[in-house]
């Protein structure tokens, strides 16, 4: 590590990358170490496709201070957070330089789509490349998770598990891959609900239940069983086994999350219609599954074949917004100067995760009348 002064050109240090939210299948909920954000349980999740967020970061050393810009405002909470994640990648290259920072995502921030797993995933593959770190997936991971829990995960793409870890500085507890996404490609379906933010956000959520839900330890207790459930469905490409283990994961969260005083609410009249209609149309053979994060957007899993008919059938659900179609995509990775450009342009240019789904990457909410992006502002303030 060589943090000897040397000459920089404005630019040197900056580098674009993308990464997307994953959405978990088995459950992270909970933290034994605050400080180093280390769950209480390992996960299994899903990297998504058609969602994204691309991320600039440029460090140059005249800053005084970072400059964060997200979805092209600053919002001095979500600042510091980036600022404490650029800190550790500062420390690794043993530089004291300030960066600046503008991210951008295609979907509805802090709505339960999990735009800190691809915000922090994204800034640590950035950061990574514009300080020449040249950090292996694992150790992106295990700084990602700093930053945020699931943003461990969106390092890598497909079928991901997040190890629990039993060292007591965190090196263990690191994602990695089970399952390539083309190995089994599903699709998800997800009911946008509502695009306020929402009240409480995880590591709140997830200190009040560890402080007040009488189910906490049985929590942790089952958790191995799941994991390792899921692991075998996955491997097996054994849809129904996934189904059931997801679905009884998400609920048992949210009981948990119930339980706690103040019980956590995360869900609106329509997110309970969707998961009723998810489960109704896997009594007539459909094969579909919900999960629900700490947010009521309900994401549905299918086999390719049922898309169509889960989309439509999430659509017709009243309080349902919009419904956002996504395959299972890679991980994070270094974006050119042209790709990240790319990203504000009205129409996709080619060659996105968006483009390859069907989904305008400028547009990343296929509606009822594949709505374009301004449809979220229109329903922004609604709330549940
Ligand atoms: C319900 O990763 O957002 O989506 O580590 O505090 O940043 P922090 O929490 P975060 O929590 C995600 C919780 C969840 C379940 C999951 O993704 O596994």
């Amino acid at each position: 590590m060589n943090s000897e002064p040397r000459a920089v050109v404005l630019g040197e240090h900056c580098a674009m990358a993308q990464a997307q939210p994953n959405i978990a299948l088995i459950k992270y909920w909970g933290k034994r170490d605050a400080a180093l954000n280390l769950p209480v349980v390992g996960s299994i999740s899903i990297t998504l496709d058609a969602l994204w967020t691309r991320t600039r970061v440029s460090f140059e050393p005249g800053l005084e201070q970072d400059r964060v810009s997200l979805n092209g405002r600053s919002d001095a909470a979500e600042a510091k957070r980036v600022s404490a994640c650029l800190d550790l990648l500062r420390q690794r290259a043993g530089v004291n330089w300030r960066a600046a920072v503008d991210s951008r995502n295609n979907f509805p921030t802090a709505a339960g789509l999990a735009s800190s797993a691809s915000g922090f995933a994204a800034l640590i593959h950035a950061g990574d490349s514009a300080l020449g770190l040249n950090l292996d997936d694992a150790e992106k991971s295990v700084l990602a998770r700093r930053c945020s829990g699931s943003a461990a995960r969106s390092i890598f793409g497909g079928y991901v598990e997040w190890a629990h870890g039993k060292l007591a500085d965190g090196t263990d507890s690191v994602a990695s891959p089970l399952l390539e996404a083309a190995a089994w490609p599903l699709r998800v379906a997800v009911a946008i609900t509502s695009t306020a933010a929402k009240e409480v956000g995880s590591s709140e959520g997830m200190r009040r239940t560890a402080q007040t839900s009488p189910f906490q330890s049985a929590w942790i207790d089952s958790q191995e069983a799941d994991l390792n459930a899921a692991r075998s469905a996955i491997l097996a490409r054994d849809f129904a086994a996934l189904a059931a283990i997801s679905e009884y994961s998400c609920l048992k969260m949210h009981a948990l999350a119930l339980a706690a005083q103040p019980g956590l609410l995360y869900w609106n009249g329509a997110s309970v219609e969707c998961m009723r209609r998810v489960r109704a149309l896997r009594g007539q053979g459909v094969p579909v599954f919900f999960t629900v994060d700490a947010g009521p957007q309900v994401k549905a899993v299918c086999e390719p074949q049922a898309i169509e008919q889960v989309k439509s059938a999430l659509r017709e659900i009243p309080g349902v917004l919009d419904v956002v179609e996504t395959g299972l995509g890679a991980g994070s990775r270094k974006l050119t100067e042209a790709e990240f450009v790319s990203r504000d342009a009205p129409t996709s240019s080619g060659g996105s995760d968006a483009d390859r789904s069907g989904i305008d990457s400028a547009s990343p909410v296929a509606g009822h009348s594949a709505s374009p992006a301004p449809t979220l502002t229109r329903h922004r303030g609604e709330a549940e």
